[in-house]
């Protein structure tokens, strides 16, 4: 019997620009697992319009986050690129997941929590609902993993739960997913506020390293990022800063924490500071290069996702007729 490989799903929203917590926590697993599973790699745009966007900065992001994944080392041949509004069974399936989703689970979300509180009464019912959106991401395509950032993780408990509810409610149905979490890196910090997730959606552009962001200016924002008084390069929580930076190094170059510690005893902050600054450069300037290229050839992306599309909807949709009939829906007439 042919020995199918594993299922691989993971996107992320064009909400914001991306940053460089976006690419050691999510995209640099990505490019290392693509060849062991079949991956599906999604540019999640339903997800972003949660929040209130200029249509103009969906669609740039959208396309510039295809890019990225490709830049980044995703092979468009061997892996399912594509963007979630162009398979229709992801709204669909969210609905039905949504009619067995409780209103108890969903207000434990801690990154809904968060934002109601600071957006009150007019909070948007989309952020209430867009977990499980994820789950139906995710369930439609038999993933076994999902390589996500820390932050994701309460997400896909929520997805494993309802894929279990569904597969018991009415017969195993779903593959419940594991969530894939890297060693290091699955939680950058911002650099301003070291207590803080790196996010897209920074107020403080300081804090977050973009994607795309010129050389000089990464050199600059590490070179302003908080550290602290004792002027030693440890991995302790009373140096969240240094302990960021740490991390940041050792996630690019694949040094130890210990080798890091070791290499720069007696040296304070300066050098440590420059070679942060010099690996994320190395790191992110070929991508650049090769994203602004690939936004320079529309027809090959539109290429791209419109092949990604089509093997999307053609799994996904598998899926949902199973799930439309085992809840009692008709099957449409052929
Ligand atoms: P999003 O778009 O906020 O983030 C995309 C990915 O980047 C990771 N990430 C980080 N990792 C390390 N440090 C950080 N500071 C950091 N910030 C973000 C996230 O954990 C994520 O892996 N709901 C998801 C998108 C989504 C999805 C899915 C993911 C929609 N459907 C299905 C996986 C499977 C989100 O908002 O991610």
């Amino acid at each position: 019997m042919e020995n199918k490989k594993k299922v691989i799903f993971s996107g992320i929203k064009p909400s914001g620009d991306l940053t460089l917590g976006n690419y050691l926590g999510a995209i640099k697993n990505w490019v290392k697992l693509q060849d062991e599973y079949d991956c599906y790699f999604c540019v999640v745009d339903l997800h972003a319009i949660t929040v209130q966007q200029l249509p103009a900065d969906v669609r740039r992001r959208t396309l510039e986050i295809l890019a990225i994944y490709i830049a980044a080392g995703i092979d468009p041949e061997k892996n399912t690129l594509f963007i979630q509004s162009h398979v229709p069974a992801h709204s669909e399936a969210s609905w039905l997941l949504t009619c067995n989703a409780y209103m108890g689970e969903m207000s434990r979300m801690t990154q809904y929590k968060d934002k109601a509180q600071k957006g009150g009464e007019s909070i948007g019912a989309g952020l209430f609902n867009y977990p499980i959106l994820m789950a139906a991401d995710v369930l439609l395509y038999g993933t076994d993993l999902v390589p996500v950032g820390k932050d994701q993780v309460q997400h896909l408990e929520l997805a494993r739960d309802l894929a279990e509810r569904f597969n018991r409610l009415y017969s195993p149905t779903f593959v419940v997913p594991e969530p894939y979490v890297a060693k290091t890196g699955a939680k950058i910090m911002d650099l301003q506020d070291p207590t803080k997730k790196m996010a897209k959606s920074e107020e403080n552009p300081n804090g977050s390293i973009q994607l795309m962001d010129p050389p000089e200016v990464i050199r600059r924002k590490v070179s302003r990022a908080v550290t602290d008084s004792l002027g030693v390069v440890k991995f302790i929580d009373e140096q969240p800063g240094v302990k960021n930076l740490i991390t940041i190094l050792s996630t690019i170059t694949g040094e130890t924490i210990e080798e890091i510690e070791n290499k720069y005893e007696g040296m304070g902050y300066a050098q440590f500071k420059t070679d942060v600054a010099e690996a994320i450069v190395s790191e992110l300037e070929p991508i650049q290069n090769k994203v602004k290229e690939l936004l320079n050839n529309k027809t090959y992306l539109e290429s791209i996702y419109k092949a990604g599309a089509e093997k999307a909807n053609y799994v996904s949709m598998k899926t949902l007729r199973k799930m439309q009939k085992k809840i009692g829906l008709i099957p449409v007439a052929k």
